[in-house]
């Protein structure tokens, strides 16, 4: 299973995650023969075959360069092919901690969606674990279920199931879940078809993942007339922070600028008492004129170059989402205590 067992030479048919930039994340196929186009340029799969995963490669020409990159769960949910909305890493890693998911669990997902957080889960359980995942919507269901078989997620059991509907149970196999993820429009018409899937000797624990508050009153509702305790709703909030280096800058500094901004002052009004008008280019700061201007403007300085003072400074970012949804958890004791 690449994203379990790690290898380390890429060999044809193996999957690459192909990193362009921070934001642009490829999944490709190795296939002798054929190319893999950016912006950059070209770059043929043969180039890729028999390279280790990690490696740098560029394009023939050498106008740009890409990374190899293995792939793992948290690669796969920034560059998996959407066809849902999905859960993303600060959500799945947030649940596999609070549901307590190890190897050996056996966990049920409804609906499996774009099947991102299925890899976090068949990562976790490892082959000693089992994940039934289900999905009602046809093609997606045919296309998790391929996408499965080629990530070799052997550990894995889709079926194209309405589980509001028809619950859970598989023919001929004992679920016995200890983890349940609910990621539906709405859970609380599947939480009253859990009980025969659960199993019955260890605790149970449930996560409902919801974006509107209304699903959470109607889930919290159906967990507590289904016999679920510890009912607990939490949010977590994704920040990314950047960093960069900021110049350091002082009084002297400000002093400059103020007598160099004063002194073109005193030459524009010179002018206009002489009654020329200052062209408007006559007061711009040249590079040569100037130099360094601590105050961002004239000669242009990259960040982190030789002869000034920086110090190291980090920023949030603002397009990150900070809310994807609410996350209900609630768990069920052993079959003995269960119920009293
Ligand atoms: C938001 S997506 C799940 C995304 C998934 N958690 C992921 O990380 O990629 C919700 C999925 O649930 C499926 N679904 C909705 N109601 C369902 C039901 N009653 N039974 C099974 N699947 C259902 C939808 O077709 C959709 O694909």
């Amino acid at each position: 299973m690449p994203f379990i067992n790690r290898k380390k030479y890429i060999e044809e048919g193996d999957l690459v995650l192909i990193y362009v930039s921070r934001t642009i994340i490829k999944p490709l196929y190795v296939k002798k023969g054929e190319n893999f186009n950016t912006r950059f340029g070209s770059f043929p799969h043969d180039s890729m075959i028999g390279l280790e995963y990690g490696s740098q490669i560029t394009t023939p020409k050498e106008r740009g360069f890409v990374y190899l990159l293995q792939p793992t769960p948290e690669l796969w949910t920034m560059s998996l092919p959407h066809r849902t909305q999905i859960v993303y890493t600060p959500d799945s890693s947030y649940i596999l901690q609070r549901l307590n998911v190890i190897v050996g669990s056996r966990v049920i997902e409804a609906g499996t969606g774009s099947g991102s957080f299925t890899h976090a889960f068949a990562r976790t359980i490892n082959d000693e674990g089992k994940l039934f995942t289900f999905e009602f919507h046809e093609t997606r269901f045919e296309k998790a279920k391929l996408e499965f078989e080629n990530h070799n997620l052997n550990n894995t059991i889709i079926t194209h199931r309405d589980v509001c509907k028809h619950g859970f149970e598989i023919d001929d196999i004992e679920l016995a879940a200890d983890t349940v993820f609910l990621d539906l429009p709405s859970p609380w018409e599947a939480i009253p078809r859990l009980d025969k899937v659960l199993a019955k000797n260890r605790k149970v624990g449930i996560c409902c993942f919801s974006p509107c508050f209304e699903q959470v009153v109607k889930t919290v509702q159906s967990l507590q007339d289904n016999g679920w305790i510890h009912i607990e709703l939490t949010e977590v909030q994704g920040r990314l922070w950047e960093s960069h280096k900021a110049m350091k800058r002082d009084v002297s500094d400000a002093i400059k600028r103020l007598k160099y901004v004063r002194e073109k002052q005193r030459e524009g009004l010179a002018l206009i008492k002489a009654g020329k008008h200052p062209r408007p280019e006559q007061n711009k700061v040249k590079e040569k004129d100037y130099g360094f201007n601590p105050f961002g403007k004239g000669k242009r300085i990259i960040e982190g170059e030789d002869g000034y003072e920086w110090v190291d400074v980090t920023r949030l970012e603002h397009e990150v989402k900070t809310h994807t949804s609410y996350l209900v958890f609630a768990s069920k004791m052993p079959e003995p205590v269960r119920h009293l």
